[in-house]
């Protein structure tokens, strides 16, 4: 499954609609095309994942036996992992490192998964009931079954194709649903691949589905489906609005994986040989194309001005370029639809006064590049400091105390991750309670495990991934009562 057959088999993927170009953010040359796959194909994925699910093949397998399946992905993800790396950094841009360091957690996020199969329990209770229509007593023995909620939808975004996608497929697979996949429209050759490995590993015939169009056609027919039982979805806000007003129809479960807009503090007692690095990497990483990138950063007054210098030697050091340039740490945005997002938030803020310390103009040279950018002076009504940009693109701002630093830090409609920077640890426990935040990092950053959930709060999101919460997402509870 090499890069050159992916690139020629997605050409081939039947479809009626509109033709999709797929462009190297590199380069900004066209590297393959597909059909968008039209309305008909989603009728045809729900209806082939509908009698998957009914006919029991998958959910009525013993849990062992799915088990066992989950693992030979794993083990096939780490046997394509030079693969699927190459094909996933040509088409987002990101470094080669990145995509490879991405694949041993996936495959560990199959086997994790792969351990709750068989740990799929209800509860067991003997209650008394009192009273009641007949007014009678009863001796009831109840129990409840966690059972899987049937077809879902899980449509996914372009900034990490293979995490994602399997970050939505093992737990829903483990929980025996059956799942049509969209990835994005920029970002759907991977999944070609994940397609395969699929196949090999046994999981039969229609317990997932890939489905390659955009979001508009296949995404938004996939939200409106009265067939889909629960949509899972990540990316934009607005997009996620959207679908909760599509879901409406069936009132088909909605999870939701949505933006943020996520606070650092850095404290004046913080270690800051490692809080600056990291701070910045925190934003720059992936050209800050991450939902949990920390895009505001909040320091104590005595430490200010030496943060803000480090931030900005970090953002004029770090090498941007494309996975084949030696020593590029960062690559470019995806497209030139988010460039031109990420440039208008800048070019406003410029005329509304911003400092511009560092940055705020793309790179001389072909390719989606933005220099990483340190703005200063920012009012906080400011668009750019409310909306999520998505880009290279960070806001500092001094505090002097924890109310302050809080106050500011929670003036946002997101809640996705948040960062504490100091060496005071009751401090750090104290303002994790306040922050209002599906996930709080203390002195670290960008650190994530698949045992540990992530949901967001407020406008971030709703539901859970990861961990137990994370199968729980994709089982529904039946309540069962005996009377005895
Ligand atoms: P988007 O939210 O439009 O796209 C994400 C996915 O949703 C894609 O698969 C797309 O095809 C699909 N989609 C789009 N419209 C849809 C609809 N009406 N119904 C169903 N599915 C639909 O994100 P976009 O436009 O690529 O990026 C815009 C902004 O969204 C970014 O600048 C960033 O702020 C945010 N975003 C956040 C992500 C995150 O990880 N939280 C990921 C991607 C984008
Ligand atoms: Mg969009």
């Amino acid at each position: 499954m090499t890069l050159q057959w992916v690139l020629d088999e997605i050409r081939k993927r039947p479809g009626t609609g509109e033709v999709v170009p797929i462009i190297d953010p590199v380069t900004e040359e066209q590297l393959t095309e597909f059909t968008d796959c039209g309305a008909a194909a989603v009728d045809e994925a729900v209806a082939r994942a509908r009698a998957a699910f009914d006919s029991g093949v998958w959910r009525g397998m013993p849990g062992s036996e799915r088990a066992r399946i989950m693992w030979r992905v794993a083990d096939l993800i780490e046997q394509y992992a030079d693969d699927l790396a190459e094909i996933d950094s040509l088409n987002t841009g990101m470094p080669l490192a990145q995509a490879r360091a991405i694949m041993p957690s996936s495959a560990e996020l199959f086997r994790y998964y792969a351990g709750w199969c068989t740990k799929v329990d209800g509860d067991a209770h003997d209650v008394q009931m009192t009273g009641g229509i007949s007014g009678a007593h009863a001796d009831l023995h109840t129990y409840t079954l966690k059972e899987p909620y049937g077809v879902v939808g899980q449509i996914i975004p372009w900034n990490g194709p293979v995490f994602i996608a399997w970050g939505k497929l093992a737990p829903a697979m483990a929980a025996g649903c059956s799942s049509i996949l969209k990835p994005a429209e920029e970002t759907p050759l991977s999944a070609l691949v994940l397609e395969k490995i699929l196949a090999e590993a046994g999981v039969p015939e229609g317990v997932v589905t890939v489905l390659t169009g955009y979001g508009h056609t296949a995404g938004a027919a996939l939200a409106a489906h009265p067939g889909v039982d629960k949509i899972a979805f990540t990316g934009s806000t607005e997009v996620g609005k959207q679908i909760v007003h599509a879901a409406t129809g069936n009132l088909k479960k909605v999870l939701l994986e949505l933006g943020g807009k996520s606070p650092v503090l850095i404290y004046d007692d913080a270690d800051l040989k490692t809080a600056i690095p990291m701070a910045a990497m925190g934003i720059f990483v992936h050209s800050g194309q991450g939902c949990i990138c920390g895009s505001r950063i909040f320091v104590q007054r005595g430490v200010y001005d030496r943060v803000v210098e480090g931030l900005t030697k970090v953002a004029d050091t770090v090498k941007l370029g494309g996975p084949k340039e030696e020593g590029a740490a960062i690559g470019p945005l995806i497209s030139q639809k988010q460039l031109t997002r990420v440039m208008g938030f800048i070019d406003e803020g410029k005329e509304a006064g911003v400092e511009v310390v560092t940055g705020g103009h793309r790179l001389d040279r072909r390719g989606y590049f933005v220099h990483p950018t340190v703005l200063t002076n920012v009012d906080r009504g400011m668009r750019l400091y409310q909306q999520e940009i998505f880009g290279p693109v960070v806001t500092v701002l001094p505090f002097d105390d924890d109310d302050e630093a809080v106050t500011m830090a929670n003036d946002t409609t997101y809640g996705l991750a948040a960062t504490v920077w100091t060496t005071n640890l009751g401090r750090a426990h104290r303002l994790a309670k306040r922050l209002e935040s599906g996930t709080v990092t203390l002195n670290c950053q960008l650190v994530f495990d698949h045992a540990v959930p992530v949901g967001g709060y407020k406008q971030s999101g709703w539901g859970y991934e990861y961990g137990r919460a994370g199968i729980e997402t994709y089982l529904q509870t039946k309540s069962v009562l005996t009377q005895l």
